[in-house]
């Protein structure tokens, strides 16, 4: 008989998130855990989202607006570009598999860096797209010249986040310009700023400002880490005509629910709001990263709301005694078995890690 689902599905590993606050509770019967295990932000939404999605929630018997008019208006403006070249996803990683699943085929091949965001190569397994994984440097700087050296003729495709999840660091705008200009035109170069709005290296810069450079360079945005709206699922994509044109033709029709919608319309008029958070990242970011170089672990220069902490030695233990102090951070398989990567949360939390830490370690 026929097996229910071809060998390349049956062979994907299920995406691990990072252990939710109440699970870990319900397991060790402890009160008061802390989560820093999914680069969210630790302030929550703009009081303005909020309020839009509770005002938008009177309408919830109607199906959202399919072309999320509003939001693409606001944003189309705030980037300078045109209302057909923004395409919406239920979060940026629903952008991810629909730019897969609309470009390539397993006649293709891709480029990832390794290790970067692992919904990359989920999505190029899914749909069984030939990946060429290129290593960081030292496993954690990004290598643009072998992500070169790794193209093929027919690779359609090549992922680079940056700022970089998991390991926080970034590729400076003159490298990714060089990378971009050497680019044949055959490939679709998805830049992925998740973590755009918390990089301030002076030599990092957005790749919207690059367009130029590739016609068919594709930029990633998402509400769900500075906009502290990772629960509603709204991401974008700002792409050329004829890209977004051929997504809209794959996405499912209502793909943003109309309370994401509106608060992610709302969330862009409190830049305040957002600003606050920003600055509190980025004093925490450098007091943790300072305490914990303290105690003997390395951290990578982090242009993200996370750390990228190197242990010394394998990580998994350190996890495992963080967990039973309530502390929940993310563990890496190869070849991040020996870092741990760890969110930057609220003043409390971070001193909460800070001072199990040491004894985890121990
Ligand atoms: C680099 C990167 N891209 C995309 C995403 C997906 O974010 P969302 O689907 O919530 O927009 C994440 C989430 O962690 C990420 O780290």
């Amino acid at each position: 008989m026929k097996p229910l689902v071809a060998s390349h599905i049956a062979a994907v590993k299920p995406y691990v998130p990072g252990k939710p606050v109440e699970e870990l509770e319900r397991e060790l019967g402890i009160h008061g855990a802390v989560k820093l295990a999914s680069n969210e932000n630790p302030l929550g939404p703009s009081p303005k989202a909020l309020a839009a999605a509770a005002r938008a929630s009177a309408e919830l018997h109607r199906y959202p607006d399919a072309h999320a008019h509003a939001l693409r208006v606001r944003l189309a403006a705030l980037h300078g570009v045109g209302q057909g070249e923004l395409a919406f996803g239920c979060g940026s990683n629903e952008l991810i598999d629909l730019l897969v699943r609309t470009l390539a085929d397993p006649s293709d091949h891709a480029v990832i860096g390794a290790p970067s965001f692992v919904c990359y190569g989920m999505s190029l397994r899914i749909a069984n797209v030939p990946m060429t994984e290129v290593p960081l440097r030292e496993g954690l700087y990004w290598d643009l010249d072998a992500m070169h050296a790794a193209l093929r003729p027919n690779t359609k495709l090549v992922f680079i986040d940056n700022p970089n999840n998991p390991t926080s660091t970034h590729v400076s705008k003159g490298r990714l310009e060089a990378f971009l200009r050497a680019l044949p035109r055959s490939v679709v170069p998805v830049v992925d700023e998740a973590y755009f709005e918390f990089a301030d290296a002076t030599d990092y810069a957005s790749a919207l400002g690059m367009r130029h450079l590739h016609e068919h360079l594709v930029v990633l945005r998402t509400f769900s880490k500075a906009h502290g709206l990772a629960a509603l699922r709204a991401g974008y994509a700002v792409a050329n005509a004829e890209i977004v044109g051929y997504l809209d033709r794959v996405r499912a029709p209502f793909n943003v629910g109309s309370l994401a919608q509106a608060a992610a319309l709302a969330s862009l008029d409190d830049p305040e709001h957002m600003a606050r958070y920003v600055t509190l990242n980025r004093s925490e970011r450098t007091r943790v990263s300072a305490a914990l170089t303290a105690v003997g672990v390395s951290v990578a220069p982090s242009q993200a709301n996370f750390l990228c902490v190197g242990l010394g030695r394998p990580a998994a233990p350190v996890y495992q005694k963080l967990l039973r102090q309530g502390v929940i951070v993310r563990p890496f398989g190869t070849p991040l078995d020996r870092h741990l990567r760890i969110s930057i949360g609220l003043p409390a939390e971070n001193d909460r890690l800070l001072a199990v830490l040491p004894q985890a370690l121990a």
